[in-house]
């Protein structure tokens, strides 16, 4: 795809996007050899299975949507993204891109309107179709990471903290599909008390937005782990965290993963994204010796390997 198709439209599977209502947006196909997208089906046109059989047919896999209406597109396809994540005749690639994106716009979504249950709940059923993609695929933390955005917004960031979280909790507890779940909510919400606040990463963080965070997540009846996890993500295993200084067992492992995770993006957000994985871990081992577990460190690592 070209450069400016690439910033315009998304390159989607047809798949999920076939149903009864009427679509709410435009689909085209890519033009071939450096033309234009062509009009497929016009917003507010039908878009049922005839459709998706011709094009399925004719060996047409994807479909581009304008950028503008990702919202649309991922309202369109949220009850199956599930299938398509599990979908063994779609590429890993736009498998994992359709889920990031999808998170992406849930967190957006929540993150303008955070004591939102409904709001909430469709994170937590995103990010636990993204644990299944990393705890059955042995390549699928890797996709995911290939198409993370580099940004330094709070939702980036976030959306971010969560997928490492995962990966890191994929190899801890890889027979527990609930756990790593509870792992990459605890990520995805961490930060929230930011929102409306400072919501530039990279700056100095307060206290502050733990308190708030712990408030607004008990406040969701999120579990206690999510809860403490937003509260004390800035605490380190030896002590020189704020805001309390709490040590050792007083932090639930799902609360010292998240922050391992935290201070790892934090780490690449400071450096603009300028640094490889290696030089961040290398960072990490020298600036934070004690700071986290060593057992967590190692998953962490290893998750960045192919299995
Ligand atoms: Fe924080
Ligand atoms: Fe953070």
């Amino acid at each position: 795809m070209t450069q400016a198709v690439d910033t315009e439209y998304m390159r989607v599977p047809i798949r999920g996007l076939t149903g009864l209502n009427p679509i709410g947006f435009p689909v085209y196909l890519e033009g071939s050899g450096g033309n234009p997208p062509v009009l497929y089906v016009q917003e507010g046109a039908s878009f049922d299975l005839g459709r998706e059989k011709t094009l399925v047919d004719g060996g047409v896999e994807a479909v581009l949507i304008p950028r503008k209406n990702r919202a649309k597109y991922l309202d369109r396809i949220e009850n199956h993204l599930e299938a398509l994540s599990k979908d063994p005749t779609l590429p890993l690639e736009s498998r994992v891109t359709v889920l990031y994106e999808a998170a992406v716009e849930a967190t957006e979504n929540l993150f303008r309107d955070p004591l939102n249950r409904v709001k909430v709940h469709r994170c937590e059923r995103m990010v636990r179709t993204q644990a299944s993609v990393i705890l059955r695929e042995p390549e699928g933390f890797l996709a995911i990471r290939k198409v993370m955005g580099a940004g330094s917004s709070l939702t980036l960031h976030s959306v971010s903290v969560s997928a490492l979280a995962t990966a890191a909790a994929a190899r801890l507890f890889p027979d527990s599909v609930s756990k790593v779940s509870l792992v990459g909510t605890a990520g995805l919400l961490h930060d929230i008390g930011r929102v409306g606040f400072d919501e530039e990463v990279g700056g100095m963080e307060s206290s502050a937005h733990c308190l708030r965070g712990e408030r607004i997540l008990q406040e969701l009846g999120l579990p206690d782990e999510v809860v403490q996890a937003a509260a004390l993500h800035h605490e380190r295993l030896d002590g020189s965290g704020f805001p309390n200084g709490f040590k050792g067992e007083q932090l639930d492992p799902v609360t010292q993963i998240v922050a391992m995770a935290d201070c790892f993006d934090g780490i690449r957000v400071e450096h603009e994204g300028r640094i490889g994985v290696f030089d961040c871990f290398q960072i990490m081992v020298k600036t934070y010796r004690g700071c986290f577990d060593e057992r967590h460190f190692r998953a962490f690592l290893k998750a960045f390997g192919s299995r």
